[in-house]
């Protein structure tokens, strides 16, 4: 196992075996681009199809020399898995191939471990690395294979050292929640204050890369890191946003991008983040319209709020990036609706680095803040209106 946060343009083979699963290709591209964000430097693809993966080497023994010899081509010093591999297939897959052999979900991982800032978020991914780390403790771990003389080695560590590895990895997973438990009550008395003040909490969700930051700070004029990195957010940063429409300030929070995917132990670990989208009254769902696979993202995404239970929650859906759609298709209107679950819901198109749309989307937040306050409802006209037609704002392109 290599420590990814360690490399730099590492030389490295991507494979990809199609199980039968739709968008085989557009997962493929989004492995390549996971492994830039983590330094890799993808040199080449191998694909196969199989119904199953073989147990022992996940690919066929022919398919394991073709990496063996496409690695040898190219240089690669690493190979990447799409699929998640169970400890045992990597193992074999590391003695067959003389190389370290790694998949998408250490990769998330590590990621992770990389764009984490704040001390929440630190102790969070560690916790998952920790996690993932002990269901991997069956004589190969990065520092006991150095000691041991390298990969390939049979026999290896004795199961003592192992022993005393697990017990190590169950102290600091223990040490590491109970570190989280503190943060994360200091987090619930921010989070009741909110409430004591009555504000309404707008949450920023939506797959890793669909803009969620720039459109924060589009939104509040903050500098919240935005790159193109997948993953670069990982904290959840709060700020005031006011919206004039409805004359009320309401509390705007960017949290971490999802992914399809995404490593169970981050999921948990990540629960208290999470969190602030699971209370919030409105999720800002944010889309990358110009990525053609947005619907399977959509579709990840609402996997995700179901499974930390935040699928009830109010959502509107923001499609970013319109100045990317190609010409031909633009929308008729800036806003309408579309289906997510059999809910027709709310969508905004805006371009959150044009800032086309963004005065539309303010002007909806604050119907929404309005509906939700009927004391100052009555106060205030709606400031939306009906829908909305293209030529009051710039054009935008929408995908057919
Ligand atoms: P994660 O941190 O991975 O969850 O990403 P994010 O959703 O916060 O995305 P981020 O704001 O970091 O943007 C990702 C990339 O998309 C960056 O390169 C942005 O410059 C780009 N981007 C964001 N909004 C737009 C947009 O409206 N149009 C275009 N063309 N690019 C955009």
């Amino acid at each position: 196992m290599t420590d990814f946060s360690q490399r730099t343009h590492a030389p490295t083979l991507l494979v990809g075996v199609d199980l039968g699963r739709p968008n085989f290709d557009a997962d493929l591209e989004e492995l390549g681009l996971l492994a830039k964000s983590a330094h890799m430097e993808p040199v080449a693809r191998v694909t196969c199809k199989r119904r199953a993966p073989d147990a022992a080497l996940f690919v066929g023994s022919g398919k394991a020399d073709e990496i063996k010899f496409l690695a040898q081509q190219t240089g690669a010093t690493e190979v990447l898995f799409d699929q998640s591999l169970s400890p045992s297939q990597q193992r074999n897959l590391e003695r067959h191939l003389q190389l370290p052999v790694n998949d998408r979900t250490y990769l998330i991982l590590d990621i992770f471990a990389q764009r984490a800032r704040s001390h929440e978020g630190k102790l969070q991914v560690e916790l998952a690395r920790l996690q993932y780390l002990s269901t991997r403790l069956v004589r190969r771990w990065s520092h006991l294979e150095r000691q041991s003389g390298g990969i390939g080695m049979r026999g290896g560590p004795g199961e003592t050292q192992i022993e005393l590895d697990r017990r190590m990895i169950g102290e600091s997973i223990k040490r590491t929640k109970d570190r989280l438990v503190k943060v994360q009550r200091q987090r619930r008395t921010q989070r009741r204050q909110r409430e004591r003040n009555e504000a309404f909490n707008i949450s920023l969700i939506g797959y890793t890369n669909a803009g969620k930051s720039t459109l924060f700070n589009a939104l509040v004029k903050a500098r919240a890191y935005a790159a193109d990195q997948l993953f670069a957010t990982l904290d959840t940063t709060t700020r005031q946003l006011y919206l004039g429409d409805a004359g009320r300030t309401v509390s705007l929070s960017d949290t971490v991008g999802f992914i399809r995917d995404l490593p169970h132990g981050l999921i948990d670990a990540f629960q208290a983040t999470l969190q602030e989208a699971i209370d919030a009254d409105l999720l800002l769902h944010v889309v990358d319209a110009s990525n053609p696979a947005y619907p399977e993202q959509i579709h990840e995404v609402q996997r995700v709020l179901h499974e930390i239970g935040a699928h009830d929650v109010p959502q509107m859906l923001v499609f970013n990036k319109a100045d990317a759609l190609s010409e031909p298709s633009r929308p008729a209107k800036s806003r309408d609706s579309y289906e997510i679950d059999g809910v027709q819901t709310s969508r905004v198109f805006v371009s959150a680095a044009s800032g086309e749309g963004l005065g539309l989307l303010r002007s909806e937040l604050a119907a929404r803040v309005l509906a939700h306050l009927p004391s100052l409802h009555s106060s205030n006209p709606d400031p939306v209106g009906a829908e909305t037609d293209l030529g009051t704002i710039a054009p935008l392109a929408m995908r057919s």
